[in-house]
């Protein structure tokens, strides 16, 4: 039944971050659960940006996430019963799900909330875990469809809901992939394994790097006074309909041109500029310069680890540079209005680079910045990008932060 939005509207208002406001309102909106503030569990997950390491995932390569300071919040507690009873604190709409009825889809196949709860408690369930029924409050401050990851935050938040305000498996891996695997096999969405990996291993301070063959990871520090700003470029993406899965699809067939030359190679992970060269009549002209980009990207991955490892910020920076360049003219995923907004930052002052960050097709630009160069950046974007709908974009520092938990009482988010 949908309710009026009885929380303070405008979408921010109940902040994301406020867990003991989550907590008191929570007990406002369901009195029925009629117990403490210490009884109500509130579970966080990050969205994320990507650094670098794009279109890498899908092709067993290197990525170099980042879990961001922007999230989805649920005040929660567990019902003894199958079902979920969920309260979107920014438009105040109430929704009923059975866990069992499987997944229902809207107008035009888009999914809903329910599909991500529902999807998420069945891809715990297929993992060997649990998923049992909850009331919740939910709060988010991460924009949808801005290319941050909301909907892995929203799955991975899910599941910890879902677990009764708990790590849903005992093998972290194992949520980042069941989160994967609800969105690839019940929501619909062929997305790989770095968004919720990173919503799930999120380290303060840093961003993590995953090897997406081996699943090997580790963090690797942001160096000290440099910034990351995101810039809201206002096109909103689907996965499901842009152009993502056939770049999916002429990665995949590259691979396979290639793995006919030699058998060795199994994936574009295994591939080097070399092999390409030598195979490009095989692989045609595109395939060529798709599979071009994931290689010349991995590579980029490493150097950029290396790069931050030498505090060397500016050599960050021109791979930022240099990977948006590949993905605009390699790989075809950019668009006009990031460009712009790439080719923008370049210009300030303290920018050390910048490039599109995620899937691509719209969604946000990230910048690596020098501290005080944050202002000058947000007000140039702001005075000279313009959203299809004629306003001045959303430009944010983000901070790294930690992966998917519990927000304990009095804790305070950063
Ligand atoms: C989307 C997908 C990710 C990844 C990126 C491109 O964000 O969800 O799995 O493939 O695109 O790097």
């Amino acid at each position: 039944v949908a309710s009026q939005p009885v929380l303070v509207p405008g979408g921010s208002a109940l902040p994301a971050r406020d867990a003991d406001r989550l907590r008191s309102t929570f007990l406002e909106q369901f009195p029925a659960s009629g117990t403490g503030l210490d009884a109500i569990r509130v579970v966080r997950a990050p969205g994320r940006v990507n650094l670098i390491g794009e279109h890498t995932d899908y092709n067993q390569g290197l990525v170099l996430p980042v879990a961001i300071d922007l999230g989805i919040a649920i005040a929660m507690q567990p019902r003894p019963d199958r079902r979920v009873e969920l309260l979107i604190a920014s438009t105040g709409e109430r929704t009923a799900v059975d866990l069992d009825a499987g997944m229902v889809h809207g107008e035009g196949g888009r999914p809903r909330w329910s599909d991500y709860l529902a999807g998420m408690a069945a891809a715990l369930v297929d993992a060997g875990g649990e998923a049992h029924g909850f009331d919740g409050l939910l709060a988010s401050d991460l924009p949808i469809g801005a290319g941050l990851s909301s909907s892995a935050a929203l799955d991975v938040a899910f599941g910890w809901a879902l677990a009764g305000g708990a790590p849903p498996l005992p093998d972290p891996m194992a949520v980042a992939r069941a989160a994967q695997h609800a969105e690839n096999d019940y929501v619909g969405v062929p997305c790989g394994l770095m968004d919720p990996f990173a919503v799930v291993f999120g380290v303060a301070g840093s961003a993590v790097l995953l090897d997406c063959r081996s699943l090997e990871h580790r963090p690797v520090s942001i160096p000290p006074g440099a910034a990351l700003v995101i810039a809201d470029s206002g096109i909103r993406r689907d996965l499901r309909t842009s152009r993502y899965g056939d770049r999916r699809a002429e990665c995949g067939a590259a691979a396979a041109a290639l793995g006919r030359l030699d058998p060795a190679v199994r994936s574009l992970r295994d591939a080097t500029l070399d092999a390409l060269d030598a195979a490009r009549s095989a692989l045609g002209e595109t395939g060529y310069r798709r599979a071009r980009h994931v290689v010349t990207e991995n590579g980029r991955v490493l150097a950029t680890v290396a790069a931050f490892e030498a505090g060397d910020v500016d050599a960050a920076g021109r791979l930022l540079l240099e990977s948006h360049t590949s993905l605009r003219d390699d790989f075809e995923v950019s668009l006009p209005a990031l460009d712009r907004l790439v080719d923008l930052a370049a210009g300030v002052p303290g920018v050390y680079g910048s490039r599109m960050t995620g899937g691509g097709f719209g969604g946000a630009t990230i910048s690596l910045v020098r501290e005080d160069a944050v202002g000058p950046l947000t007000a140039e974007l702001e005075a000279r990008y313009r959203t299809p709908a004629g306003e001045p974009p959303v430009v944010r520092r983000v901070i790294p932060s930690g992966g998917a938990g519990i927000v304990a009482i009095g804790e305070r988010l950063a």
